[in-house]
């Protein structure tokens, strides 16, 4: 069965810097591209998305409390967070709707300390290393999830 309510599309840390960040690693391509694939993506499949970033874990963390009530499902790229956030880890244990974990980049081919995440033992799936086509794919992934439920 379809979720009509949105899917929460929520962007962590130094996001907001894509396109001039660390071009070899992230590419050119900026958040604005990735929220627009995103809208783009969404209307085909006929889901709604809440595009959010944020610096601030706190905040972040109150997002997941929100999304728990309000979404219908969750993508996180949660950035330097995913391997450091215990408190966003407690906050995914309240949503009941699927979670996919995306990245850019491979971060398994990267340094070591990328290579744990906090948000992946709640995640149905992880997504990394497609660039902006990670968001895509999950946005695909989720809708897959939400017609099994
Ligand atoms: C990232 C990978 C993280 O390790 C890093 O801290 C980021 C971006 C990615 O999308 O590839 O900020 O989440």
């Amino acid at each position: 069965m379809q979720n009509s309510k949105p899917i929460w599309i929520l962007n962590g840390p130094n996001l907001n810097r894509l396109g001039t960040r660390e071009p070899d690693i992230y590419g050119h391509t900026t958040l604005q591209d990735i929220e627009t694939a995103c809208e783009q993506t969404a209307k085909s499949l006929g889901l709604k998305i809440d595009f959010r970033q944020s610096n601030l874990e706190g905040e972040l963390v109150t997002w997941v409390q929100d999304a728990a009530i309000q979404a219908g499902g969750l993508i996180l790229n949660a950035a330097a967070y995913t391997h450091t956030s215990v408190a966003l880890h407690d906050a995914l244990r309240l949503c009941r709707q699927p979670i996919i974990e995306v990245h850019l980049s491979n971060i398994f081919a990267r340094e070591a300390f990328r290579h744990h995440s906090h948000v992946a033992p709640l995640a149905v799936g992880v997504i990394c290393g497609f660039g902006l086509q990670s968001y895509v794919l999950a946005l695909h992934a989720m809708q897959m999830q939400l017609n099994q439920s």
